[in-house]
């Protein structure tokens, strides 16, 4: 994947740049900052196969949905052995204060497909995000080795991102599933905007 297919502003849509302050941060934390990813990679991949137990009948979303768990436990298994290579340890899972304020935006009420809807941007928003600080780790920290490891989880959650606004786009009219986005990149901006800094954390 070229630098431009995954330009941040252009392309993830991201309204706000991650702080370039976060990466010297998370350079300093290295067993934090993989003991978050690992959970991340975990969350995807659970959230994954709730949707396929939520919505079996979407034959195509559950198609494409269930290799990306292979693949997101397959990150999983890619961290844990860097942590072990490292005599570093997965450490407990700690509160995601990022992805609990999304969360709260998914609309409960209303329309089953809106619903659906949400659940989909925000794992779309989510992909679009770590790709983005993945890119930061790959462009900034100063192991080279360490730089070419996140380089890979940048190209896969550019791809998943994608996957997930084009499911969106497959299950409802394409305008709303823009409008809904925008809104999405909106909020997500406002929590990107108010959130502490902090190397120990991905998001
Ligand atoms: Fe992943
Ligand atoms: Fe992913």
């Amino acid at each position: 994947m070229n630098e431009e297919s995954i330009d941040v502003k252009n392309i993830l849509g991201l309204q706000l740049p991650t702080d370039p302050r976060w990466v010297n941060l998370a350079e300093m934390e290295l067993e934090e900052i993989l003991t978050d990813h690992a959970y991340c990679e975990q969350k995807a991949a659970t959230t994954c196969i709730s949707l396929i137990q939520r919505y079996p009948h979407r034959e195509e979303m559950v198609k494409e949905l269930s290799p990306i768990v292979t693949e997101e436990w397959g990150h999983f298994r890619q961290v844990l052995a860097e942590l072990h290579k490292r005599k570093l340890k997965l450490g407990k899972q700690r509160k995601d204060a990022y992805v609990n304020k999304l969360l709260e935006f998914q609309r409960k009420g209303g329309h089953p497909e809106d619903r659906f809807l949400d659940q989909l941007l925000t794992m779309a928003l989510i992909e679009a995000r770590s790709c983005e600080r993945f890119k930061r780790l790959s462009e900034g920290l100063d192991d080279a080795y360490m730089r070419n490891f996140y380089r890979r989880f940048m190209e896969s959650e550019a791809g998943h991102y994608t996957l997930f606004i084009n499911l969106a786009e497959l299950y409802l009219p394409k305008d709303k599933v823009r409008q809904r986005w925008n809104e999405w990149l909106q909020y997500e901006k406002e929590v990107m905007a108010s959130a502490e800094v902090r190397g120990d954390r991905i998001h």
